[in-house]
């Protein structure tokens, strides 16, 4: 065992002189007290580690053992509808409380555990040689990723305590691994798989803009960046809540306590509209909020995204929300502020960039070691200071995502949620979705998403022509333009997160809605060319029910779609008929 003693201490950071060897990234255990911490360099005769937890009261000449380990977490069943602290340490939340409060060992539960492999068989790592039915979800025992061999023994189904070995292999070697229900994993490795998955289908998240506008792919990273107040918070959850995927890593990092207790609150009165289940069975929480340890801020998004892979190697698809990464690198400019390294843009560390890029990588849509599909999806929310999207973590951010929903402080300052701007948000994976939607009843999707975007063009660009000449200046195909625009912002793009009805909106409701409201504006224009006047255009009375409809027809009522197509054609052609051919 490797040895060392303090020197030097500042906040979560220390220097130690050491008697032995030590690596980067080993785990440490640091004082009397043995709090977790991990070597960041080592020097000649000495090393520079992190600590983990408070390090109030220690002081130079306290010793650090090393556990000559990389910093892992051990995956296993049990995870789902539980919350975590940055390194994968149970959480009591305090029911109603505004903070979480200590920490505990993990409470034994039961595992049911059902055997597939049986003696003799060759496992690799990455197989299933078993499988557990305690939760909602039926997890897989998974060989460890590394190991291989033929299975000696292996457990008969029945219920077994966590710790217990379940099956034993014996490799080539003739060395023994006896597995239990869990492994260790190092949360700064990406966890192997067969190979990656080019996009294909989209995370359905049942927000309008995002799905119809922007869509993100399985396996894909979006970035979420809002200044204060913009809506990330509640975006977030509304993913959390509603997109399509069988598991979901919410990591709450360096937000305020009081936002993690609501989610905490929240989740587990909720339904997963999906399996009828609360929603929390199929989530892991990860918290480290502003008041907990900054050093563990920097581990929870490799805690988190380790979590996410140890269930995408299960076959499953996963999507991980990190609010927010602008703490994160907070949390990384602090300590490399204390280390004193040389600071690179408003102080954060030269190596923000391939920090980001290493965690947005691991974000893929791949075959696994077993031979099916999982993948995992990144979504992290970033909080640019006055929300200046050019400052570094967003700028940097930029680089490695491939959808931005940019949250707009005008439009949440004039309650417009989701505030996502529909103009200077992207998707780079457009054409690769598309084939998807054409399946799913639109297949004209590419064309309607690109009239959307150039109506809404148009309106920013007449918008401020009509702040100089003044609205009514503008001729009446123009005037029409802001019309139609104003209906697919209010229709088609707003959505209340607090709306029963709304909240969440599936595709065939959404190719629905874009399907009447695009009509409307067909006919408006052709109602126009017809010499209808403009304000009888505007004074139809089923414009009144179009801008109601996303509130008021709900899943299980699509078809109305259709009666209310009708009725559009209806009234257009008696307005023709009345106007068109009267003048
Ligand atoms: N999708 C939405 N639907 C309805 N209201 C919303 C929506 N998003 C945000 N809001 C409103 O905006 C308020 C602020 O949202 P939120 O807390 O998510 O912002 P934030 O960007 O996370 O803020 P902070 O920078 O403080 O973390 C909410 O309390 C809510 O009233
Ligand atoms: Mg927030």
């Amino acid at each position: 065992m490797s040895e060392a003693t303090i020197s030097w201490l500042s906040g979560p950071v220390l220097r130690a002189r050491t008697c032995g060897r030590f690596h980067v990234s080993d785990a440490i255990l640091v004082g009397a007290k043995r709090l977790l911490g991990e070597v960041i360099r080592v020097e000649t005769g000495g090393i520079v580690a992190q600590v983990y937890e408070d390090t109030t009261g220690l002081r130079p000449g306290d010793h650090v053992t090393s556990s000559s380990e990389p910093l892992s977490i051990r995956l296993r069943p049990g995870l789902l509808g539980n919350i975590f602290d940055g390194l994968l340490r149970p959480l009591v939340a305090m029911p109603g409380d505004t903070v979480l409060a200590g920490m505990r060992e993990a409470a034994a539960v039961p595992l049911h555990y059902c055997p597939l492999a049986k003696k003799g068989d060759e496992v690799r790592g990455g197989q299933v040689v078993g499988k557990f039915t305690t939760g909602a979800i039926t997890e897989n025992h998974l060989v460890p990723p590394g190991v291989d061999g033929e299975v000696v023994s292996i457990a008969g189904e029945g219920d077994y305590e966590d710790n217990e070995v379940l099956c034993v292999l014996r490799g080539e070697t003739g060395s023994e691994t006896r597995l239990d229900a869990g492994h260790y994993w190092s949360i700064r490795r990406p966890r192997p798989a067969v190979k990656r998955l080019p996009p294909r289908e989209p995370l359905v998240t049942g927000q309008r803009i995002m799905d119809t506008l922007f869509p993100v792919a399985r396996g894909g990273r979006a970035a979420l960046p809002g200044g204060f107040g913009t809506g990330k918070t509640i975006l977030q959850e509304s993913l959390a809540k509603w997109c399509d995927a069988d598991v979901i890593v919410y990591v709450g990092c360096g937000e305020r306590g009081n936002e993690m207790a609501e989610v905490l609150n929240e989740f587990p009165t909720l339904e997963d509209p999906r399996s009828g289940r609360p929603l929390l069975d199929r989530t892991v929480i990860i918290a480290n909020t502003s008041n907990m340890p900054v050093a563990a801020r920097e581990a929870s998004i490799y805690t988190g995204i380790t979590v996410a892979e140890y269930f995408r190697d299960q076959g499953l698809h996963v999507a991980l929300m990190a609010d927010s990464t602008t703490r994160w690198a907070e949390a990384l400019r602090e300590i490399s502020g204390r280390l004193g390294e040389l600071p690179g843009e408003q102080g954060f560390p030269a190596y923000l960039s391939s920090r980001l890029a290493e965690f947005y990588e691991r974000a893929a849509h791949v075959e696994t070691l077993q031979g099916n599909e999982g993948s995992v999806t990144i979504i992290a929310a970033v909080s640019p200071p006055a929300g200046d999207f050019s400052e570094p973590v967003t700028s940097q951010t930029k680089r490695y995502v491939r959808c931005f929903w940019a949250l707009d402080r005008d439009r949440a300052q004039a309650r417009f949620f989701p505030a996502v701007h529909p103009l200077t948000s992207y998707s780079e994976d457009i054409d690769a979705l598309a084939r998807w939607w054409q399946a799913r009843g639109n297949p004209d999707w590419m064309g309607h998403r690109r009239q959307i975007l150039t109506l809404l063009e148009q309106r920013a660009r007449l918008e401020r022509m009509a702040r100089i000449v003044g609205k009514d200046a503008l001729p009446p195909r123009q005037q029409l333009t802001l019309l139609c625009a104003d209906l697919i912002n209010e229709a088609l793009l707003r959505q209340s997160a607090f709306s029963p009805v709304d909240r969440y909106c599936s595709p065939e409701r959404q190719t629905a809605l874009v399907q009447v409201i695009l009509r409307f504006v067909d006919r408006a224009v052709q109602a126009l060319d017809h010499n209808v006047a403009l304000e009888h255009i505007a004074a139809i009375p089923v414009l009144r029910r179009l801008q109601r409809a996303s509130e008021e027809i709900s899943e299980e009522k699509v078809a109305q779609f259709r009666l209310l197509m009708e009725r559009l054609d209806e009234e257009f052609d008696q307005l023709e008929k009345r106007e068109g051919h009267a003048r």
